[in-house]
């Protein structure tokens, strides 16, 4: 049995005003429908009615009404949150409740809920891949081509970079610029996608193995939860003792029993503005405009408002600007500057 797992959680910071800590990332609407519901629709492709969404409690009456929209055949139930420990206590609880309902063979496809992934088909045909590899009682990640050194990502070593899946020989998160840059010049690495693969059982033994507080915690944390129909509610003060690690330092740069698929598919996880505007179709000049703009003289911009066609937005002699118009914030941002928005969020939080 194959049940998709989406981690519903961070707010996005980068994406400033679109993503706010009551309207995060996973509700920005990016092509037909939110990153959310193309999430769960991604799951779901993967042969799989079963939905377990694992976000903050505060979420999850937002997060019923986007699943209005989903397919009728999809049963969600929902891990909800008190607070965010980050990916290694949400996966745990999430195998957990796997475990108890479905059986430790159960095949978890842990889908962030806040990735772009045009080719859903593409998707599914290397889940399946990845589902086969985990019935052997590996952990499987989706491995991207780099690109870039980028220090946000995990980075994957294998013997050879081929088109076919393989056992990882070391996984390092986040690796500072001048690691990452040794990396791409060996041409052995691949990108991490945050997306994994493996059965309850594999991963609360990883866990158990690799991170035992974890594992510790969050089964008590889950051995005093209550269920009420289609939710798991948990104690307030017990889910504050989980460390806040990620399942990447938690157990993927620790486990021995790790496997790559290369992603056959596109991604990108919007991390930031210029990749919300590459998701969008350029014009001639590159500018991506998601409203009607009067545009002289203008190239490389990304513009979107969310002013039910009342507001006449005209843009005049600039150039890679990223502007983002909502009912209580305007931002006006360069593109070479984008990485910065989330700084705008800190000062705002400061001032409370
Ligand atoms: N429910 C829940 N609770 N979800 C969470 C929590 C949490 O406490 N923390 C994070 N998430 C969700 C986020 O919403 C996101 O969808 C996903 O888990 C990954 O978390 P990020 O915080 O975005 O991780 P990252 O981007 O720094 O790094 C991960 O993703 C990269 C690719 O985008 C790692 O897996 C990297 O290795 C990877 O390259
Ligand atoms: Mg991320």
């Amino acid at each position: 049995k194959i049940v998709a797992v989406v981690l519903s959680g961070g707010a996005g910071t980068r994406l400033w005003p679109a993503s706010r800590q009551a309207h995060p990332k996973p509700f920005m609407r990016l092509g037909e429908s939110s990153l959310l519901l193309q999430a769960v629709q991604r799951g779901h492709a993967c042969g799989s009615d079963d939905v377990v969404i694992v976000t903050n409690q505060e979420h999850v009456h937002l997060t019923r009404t986007e699943l209005k929209q989903a397919s009728p055949s999809i049963r969600v139930h929902y891990v909800l949150e008190p607070v965010g420990r980050n990916t290694a206590p949400a996966i745990a609880l999430a195998a957990m409740h796997c475990d108890k309902t479905y059986g430790p063979d159960t095949v978890m496809v842990v889908l962030p809920a806040d990735h772009l992934i045009p080719d859903n088909e593409a998707f599914v045909a290397n889940a399946l891949e990845a589902a086969a590899l985990a019935r052997e009682k590996n952990l499987v990640v989706f491995g991207i081509g780099p690109t870039s050194p980028e220090t946000a990502f995990g980075y994957i070593e294998v013997e050879h970079v081929s088109r076919k899946s393989q056992p990882i020989l070391k996984f390092v998160e986040k690796p500072d610029l001048a690691t990452a840059q040794s990396y791409l010049a060996t041409g052995r690495f691949y990108w991490n996608s945050g997306m994994f693969c493996f059965t309850a059982r594999s991963i609360l033994d990883a866990l158990s193995q690799h991170s035992p507080e974890t594992a510790s915690s969050a089964r008590r944390v889950f051995d005093h939860a209550s269920s009420n129909g289609d939710a798991t509610h948990f104690d307030n003060a017990l889910f504050g003792t989980m460390p806040d690690i990620s399942i990447d330092y938690a157990v993927m740069e620790r486990a021995r029993n790790t496997w790559v698929v290369p992603a056959r598919f596109g991604w990108s996880d919007v991390g930031s503005w210029p990749a919300v505007a590459d998701a969008h179709p350029a014009d001639s000049v590159g500018n991506t405009f998601a409203t009607d703009v009067v545009a002289l003289d203008t190239t490389g911009s990304h513009v979107q408002v969310e002013s039910h066609g009342t507001k006449v937005v005209a843009m005049v002699g600039v150039k890679d600007l990223v502007v983002v118009d909502t009912p209580d914030a305007l931002l006006v941002a360069h593109k070479a500057s984008a990485q910065n928005v989330k700084r705008v969020v800190d000062i705002l939080k400061s001032r409370g």
